[in-house]
C-alpha cells in the first residue's frame, strides 16, 4: 500500500460529480397512499425534497439540474389533482424563489406555457428575470413539457427555414436541431435519476438523454433525501462513459 493511501482521509464526496443531473420526480402519490394520506400530501412533501436537492447540488458543484414537475400527459389526471398541482407550483415559487436567489440559483422553465394559468406564467417569467444573472446552479423546471413535442417544434422551425430557402437540408447537422430545443446552450444530462420504481424515460428530454447514464431506484420521490442523491452520484462515479468509443 502506498504511503499516500495511509493518509487518505475517508470522505463522503463522490469522485465524479455530474455536471448536469436530470430527475423524474416519481412516486409522490404512492408514497402518500402507502401511508394512508391523500396524494396531495405526497406532492407537498415532494417540494421539500426539491429544496434539499437544489441545496445539495449547489453544495456539490452540479451546474445544471432539470426537474420533471408536470408532463404534457399529466393533464389527463383528475381535474382536482391538476388544480392542486398548479396551486402548489404557485405557492412553492412564491416561497422558494427568494431562497434560491440567495443561493445564486438561475431558474428556467421548459415546456409550453400556453395551457398554464396566466398568473402562474407571470410568476415563472418574473422568477426567470430575477435570477437571470445568477451563476451557481441552473435549475430547469419542466412544466407542461413533452420531449416529442419539443422535437416536433424544432423540426417545424427547420422545415419553415428550408421552405424559405434559409437552410439547405444537405447541410443540416445535429446542432441545428439541438439549438432549437429548450435546453439550448446547456450540456446534455450526464445522469438521469428516476425514483419510484419505474424504468422508463416517459417522454422526458428524449433527444438530450442519448448518452446519459440512467439510475433507477425504488425509493419514492418524497423520501429521496441528500443521502439518496449522494448514492446516485457514487454510482455515477463508477460508470465508464465511452460515448460509442472502445
Ligand atoms: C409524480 O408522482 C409527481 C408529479 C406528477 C408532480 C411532481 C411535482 C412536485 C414534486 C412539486 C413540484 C413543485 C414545483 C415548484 C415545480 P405521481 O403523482 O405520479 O406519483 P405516483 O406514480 O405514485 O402516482
Amino acid at each position: 500500500m502506498g504511503v499516500m493511501n495511509l493518509f487518505k482521509k475517508k470522505s463522503n464526496t463522490p469522485q465524479a460529480i455530474p455536471k448536469h443531473v436530470a430527475i423524474i420526480m416519481d412516486g409522490n402519490g404512492r408514497w402518500a397512499e402507502c401511508r394512508g394520506l391523500p396524494r396531495s400530501v405526497g406532492h407537498r412533501t415532494g417540494v421539500d425534497r426539491i429544496r434539499d436537492t437544489i441545496e445539495a447540488c449547489v453544495e456539490y458543484g452540479v451546474k445544471y439540474l432539470t426537474l420533471y414537475a408536470f408532463s404534457t400527459e399529466n393533464w389527463n389526471r383528475p381535474a382536482a389533482e391538476v388544480d392542486y398541482l398548479m396551486n402548489l407550483f404557485m405557492e412553492a415559487l412564491q416561497n422558494e424563489v427568494p431562497k434560491m436567489h440567495k443561493q445564486q440559483v438561475k431558474l428556467r422553465f421548459i415546456g409550453l406555457k400556453d395551457k398554464l394559468d396566466p398568473d402562474l406564467v407571470e410568476l415563472m417569467e418574473e422568477s426567470e428575470k430575477l435570477t437571470a444573472g445568477n451563476n451557481s446552479l441552473t435549475v430547469n423546471f419542466a412544466i407542461n413539457y413533452g420531449g416529442r413535442s419539443e422535437i416536433m417544434a424544432a423540426v417545424k422551425g427547420i422545415a419553415r427555414q428550408v421552405r424559405e430557402g434559409e437552410l439547405e437540408p444537405e447541410h443540416l447537422g445535429e446542432e441545428d436541431l439541438a439549438k432549437r430545443l429548450f435546453t439550448l446552450g446547456q450540456p446534455d444530462p450526464d445522469l438521469l435519476i428516476r425514483p419510484g420504481g419505474e424504468k422508463r424515460i416517459s417522454n422526458f428530454l428524449i433527444w438530450q438523454l442519448a448518452y446519459t447514464e440512467l439510475y433507477f431506484t425504488d425509493n419514492y420521490w418524497p423520501e429521496f433525501s441528500k443521502k439518496h442523491l449522494l448514492a446516485a452520484f457514487e454510482w455515477y462515479s463508477k460508470r465508464e462513459r465511452r460515448f460509442g468509443r472502445v
